[in-house]
């Protein structure tokens, strides 16, 4: 019995043998499990289910079983700290979910979620086992209910490294984070093929569905990396800025930057002339410890920067207007990018902070028919909606409706800071002006001089932050250089804060 086990185990490890190994790395891509052996911690696997064989009867395939049958499942160490795993197997029956590999990973995710760690899927398949029919979709689905059970419980992040089309994708889809290697990963609901023949459009798979497509396009992949080996090592890094599970602190980090340190550049950041962009990566890399960020959705919705850093020590979420790109202003796939962070942030105890530089929603047709009364809401919902500690920082802008939304003290934001330049009010002064005085500038003799008297006026009165300080919607006005100081004596503050949400089933946030 011994042999015949050593005979099996072997067999696993071979998976579908040399030739589809050989054919695998021709293809730019590594096997599940070299995929494995450099995400996790220098032998700490241990595997679950290697001798797993599926039951189908039918093409034959009673005479083609391989012990594991295309998935390597188990449990590992990431930075010394537990995750759960799951790597499918291209090589055996291109990585096709059967009954038994969906069992597999349902497995797993269960253990997962009892435990409290987090799951992560390393993604190359060909879809449902076609052989196996319906059987395999009930598979997809067993799995779909688990990633919706697991959300908000405990972390859950995918890698795409190979084809994942058709159902399979809404695994993925329904995890906190996707990642994906240029050139050899692709998603999509329906093939080049299915679309040409419905809609008789030409595309290309990785046209359709590529890394790039997906990390600039259209948001589905938060992360897009050169190669398999630089996402394996970018989830190690994220998987350090999370807590195990919801119940649970996100990890500290030791530093040497001290928590005191002031940074005189930051007085000049932000530009005296209101219309012209700086960077707001400056700001986040000179408040970070050690001035590292890790940004997420680094290509999309680029108006928007949102990612994670950390302030003596402890992981914080950003979420920042970036007035390099459409000048800051809020729209469909910014406020749909910033709502999904800070509900992950919310979910799993990690503090937020807001750098606002925000003229307002971007207006047009195409925003306004796309929606973004009900999308724009979404990231109103996650702020007001957030319990966790929050710190906003108005930098310049907070018009309109968007200074609401931008963690306002309104929506139960800890603490509100706002530099000397920061501009709050209800819209710019030119437009204000031209609303409230429309009638005395079509009257006057010299109207471009009357619209300049007016604007400086209302400049003075209303774009600064004095007026929300009168209020307290603004607890100080700091001096930038001491930003970092601040925000971690303010985040030390509310690092234990218990705040309450009415006892309900769940909230209906705007879809
Ligand atoms: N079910 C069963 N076996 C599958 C499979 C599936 N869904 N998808 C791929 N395979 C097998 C192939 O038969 C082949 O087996 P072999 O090594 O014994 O020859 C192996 O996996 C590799 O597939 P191959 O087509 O040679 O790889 P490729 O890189 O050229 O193409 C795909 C990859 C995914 C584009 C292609 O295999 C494909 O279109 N698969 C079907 C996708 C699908 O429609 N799935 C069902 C809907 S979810």
């Amino acid at each position: 019995m011994r042999e015949k086990i050593a005979e099996l185990t072997e067999a696993s490890l071979m998976g579908g043998g040399e030739e589809r190994i050989a054919r695998q790395h021709a293809a730019g891509k590594l096997t599940a499990r070299e995929r494995l052996a450099l995400l996790l911690d220098e032998g700490s696997f241990s595997e679950l289910d290697r001798l797993v064989t599926h039951r189908c009867h039918d093409f034959g395939m009673e005479s083609q079983r391989i012990p594991g049958d295309g998935v390597v499942t188990g449990f590992g160490r990431i930075d010394g700290r537990p995750v759960a795993v799951f790597a499918q197997d291209f090589t055996v029956f291109g990585g096709s979910l059967s009954e038994a590999h969906a069992e597999k990973i349902c497995k797993v995710m269960d253990l997962a979620l009892k435990f409290g760690i987090p799951v992560i899927g390393l993604n190359d398949s060909g879809g449902a086992r076609i052989q196996e029919g319906v059987v395999s979709l009930g598979g997809y689905a067993d799995i779909f209910l688990r990633n919706t059970l697991c959300s908000g419980v405990i972390p859950q992040i995918s890698a795409i490294l190979g084809p994942c089309a058709g159902g399979a994708v809404y695994s993925p889809a329904i995890t906190d984070f996707i990642f994906m290697a240029r050139g050899t990963s692709y998603m999509f609901v329906t093939g080049p093929e299915v679309i040409r023949t419905v809609t008789h459009e030409e595309v290309t798979m990785e046209k359709l569905g590529g890394a790039d497509v997906h990390a600039r396009v259209s948001g589905v992949a938060h992360f897009v990396r050169d190669s398999e080996q630089e996402v394996l090592s970018a989830i190690r890094q994220l998987v350090g800025f999370l807590p195990l599970n919801n119940a649970g602190d996100p990890p500290t980090k030791a530093t040497q930057d001290p928590p005191n340190r002031e940074d005189p550049a930051l007085d000049s950041v932000v530009p005296e002339d209101p219309e012209k962009p700086y960077d707001i990566k400056a700001i986040i890399r000179s408040v970070a410890d050690d001035g590292e960020f890790f940004e997420v959705h680094e290509h999309f919705a680029r108006n928007i920067v949102v990612g994670f850093i950390r302030l003596a020590g402890r992981p914080t979420g950003v979420v920042a207007n970036q007035p390099m790109h459409l000048a800051g202003v809020l729209d469909i796939d910014a406020s749909v990018k910033g709502a999904r962070f800070v509900r992950f942030c919310d979910a799993f105890n990690i503090p937020l902070l807001i750098l606002e530089d925000v003229p307002g929603f971007l207006p047009g047709v195409a925003q306004e028919h796309g929606g973004i009364i009900k999308h724009g809401a979404k990231l109103l919902y996650a702020l007001a909606e957030a319990t966790v500690p929050k710190v906003t920082v108005i930098t310049r802008k907070a018009y309109g409706g968007a200074y609401c939304v931008m963690g306002s003290k309104h929506i139960r934001t800890d603490f509100n800071f706002a530099y000397p330049t920061a501009e709050i009010a209800v819209m710019g002064p030119q437009g204000a002006v031209n609303i409230l005085y429309r009638r005395e500038l079509e009257q006057a003799q010299d109207p471009d001089a009357l619209r300049r008297a007016l604007v400086q006026q209302y400049t003075e009165k209303f774009a600064n932050p004095l007026v929300a300080a009168e209020r307290g919607f603004v607890d100080a006005v700091i001096e930038p250089r001491s930003t970092r100081p601040l925000i971690i004596q303010s985040f030390a503050l509310a690092w234990g804060k218990r705040d309450w949400m009415p006892a309900k089933k769940h909230g209906n946030i705007p879809l």
